[in-house]
């Protein structure tokens, strides 16, 4: 929830000027909801695309304060985060919820970025990959019903998000190497795993050369145009 429409314009336009020519990378902004028609208009032409941070499972109706799947591609909205651990803690979004949000968003041509992580207790309780395989369950199980090439999924430890301490290069790469195994499980081999949780230019470099992370989720080092615009850098290949 940060933005407005003065900094929201200066951070785009700071970003399509750093990143000019000068990136390989597949580059998003999820915004909030209020900002759509401006991010619209100010990423038309350009090589970003953009994103929102929720989205209902509801098609329309009486779902006051929902947003639904069509007005997201009103816009042309290609993005969704589903089951952000904010989502999960403040507005207790369960894992079952959640993929019902990733399969909502697949039915409509929308890429969801499925988020999972763990709380500092459950890591120190051992529980890290039970955790992980308990939140993806109900979105492996759509396997056969849904079509899933355009799932990302994203291991954010809550215990990194916002809080400036990064998972390790090599704490994030066993994470994603078990998702990776569990996504092959299913033939899911093309899925995407981003990193995120307190990703900067000094950690970006470092966490892409692992074998098993394919890009960042960033949080507060987005809301800089010049540091964003390093971290998408730092993945040029
Ligand atoms: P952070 O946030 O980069 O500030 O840790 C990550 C996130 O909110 O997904």
């Amino acid at each position: 929830m940060h933005g407005d429409l003065k900094t929201n314009a200066e951070l785009i336009h700071g970003l399509l000027k750093n990143l000019e020519h000068k990136h390989n990378t597949d580059v998003a902004v999820c915004v909030p909801f209020p900002y759509f028609a401006q991010i619209q208009n100010l990423l038309t032409n350009t090589d970003i695309t953009f994103g929102a941070q929720d989205i209902s499972t509801h098609e329309s109706g009486a779902y006051t304060g929902e947003i639904s799947a069509s007005m997201l591609h009103d816009f042309g909205c290609n993005w969704v985060l589903c089951g952000h651990s904010e989502r999960r803690a403040y507005h207790n979004e369960s894992s079952v919820q959640v993929a019902s949000k990733v399969k909502t968003a697949l039915d409509h041509s929308l890429s969801p970025v499925l988020c999972v992580g763990e709380t500092i207790t459950e890591r120190k309780d051992g529980l890290v990959e039970h955790v992980i395989a308990a939140q993806m369950a109900p979105v492996l199980s759509l396997t056969n019903t849904v079509n899933m090439a355009q799932l990302v999924v994203a291991y954010e430890p809550v215990w990194a998000i916002g809080t400036g301490h990064t998972a390790s290069p090599e704490q994030a790469q066993q994470v994603h190497a078990f998702i990776r195994a569990e996504l092959n499980k299913r033939d899911l081999n093309h899925v995407r795993i981003i990193y995120g949780g307190s990703v900067k230019p000094e950690n970006a470099a470092a966490l892409f050369a692992q074998p098993d992370i394919d890009g960042a989720l960033v949080g507060g080092a987005s809301l800089d145009a010049k540091t964003f615009a390093d971290i998408v850098l730092a993945a040029n290949l």
